[in-house]
């Protein structure tokens, strides 16, 4: 059956740091996930080692080096969508959250008051990310094969929380996190199936 997978990139310099946004490279424990990713997709399948170069998933990154480098062992065709891209961050990008909480802290308390409203100075809200993700959305949906998704938080919260038909309000805090495996199965009546596969 068809599945859908959803994963951030692995751990990043920057996720380290604690800093947002950028273009950072992974670090060492994000290299291990990435290695670690194409056993856990197998694992999901019942194929042997020669089906699984034959098994039709496509991989979708982002256009940032994170996701890239985080897809780069799996043998599968890829394609780069820029509305994958991590929200942007604007002139917060490359803080901490205590930096931004120091430097602009009426910025900080506005985007803890509300969220998903909220739009970072020459930056996105998490609505502007849900509407960007929608032609990657309805691709996703006339997609036949088995589709893994190496996106980043903010952006893989929209996209689980529209296949889960989350409330809007509960989308910027959905709970994804690193190096796990999201897996949605959809089901005969159009609702999905959902389940967190942890790396072991
Ligand atoms: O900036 C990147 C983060 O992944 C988004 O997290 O929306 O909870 O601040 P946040």
């Amino acid at each position: 059956a068809r599945r859908i997978w959803l994963t951030r990139h692995g751990q990043s310099e920057y996720n380290l740091t604690h800093r947002i946004g950028g273009n950072s490279p992974l670090a060492p424990a994000g290299e291990v996930y990435a290695r670690c990713l194409l056993e856990m997709l197998i694992n999901r399948l019942p194929l042997n080692e020669e089906q699984k170069f034959s098994v039709p998933v496509s991989v979708w990154t982002s256009t940032l080096c994170r996701t890239i480098q985080t897809a780069r062992h799996l043998p599968f065709t890829k394609l780069r969508w820029k509305a994958l891209d991590e929200i942007q961050a604007g002139t917060c990008d490359g803080l901490t959250y205590e930096e931004i909480a120091q430097n602009f802290p009426e910025e900080f308390a506005a985007r803890q008051k509300d969220k998903l409203r909220y739009r970072y100075p020459a930056g996105e809200s998490y609505l502007d990310v849900i509407q960007r993700l929608e032609p990657v959305i309805i691709e996703m949906e006339r997609e036949k094969e088995c589709i893994i998704v190496v996106g980043h938080q903010a952006v893989l919260r929209a996209v689980l929380g529209y296949f889960m038909a989350k409330p809007l309000e509960s989308i910027p805090t959905l709970d994804v996190p690193l190096h796990t495996l999201l897996e949605l199965r959809p089901r005969p009546d159009g609702t999905m199936d959902f389940e967190y596969i942890h790396l072991s």
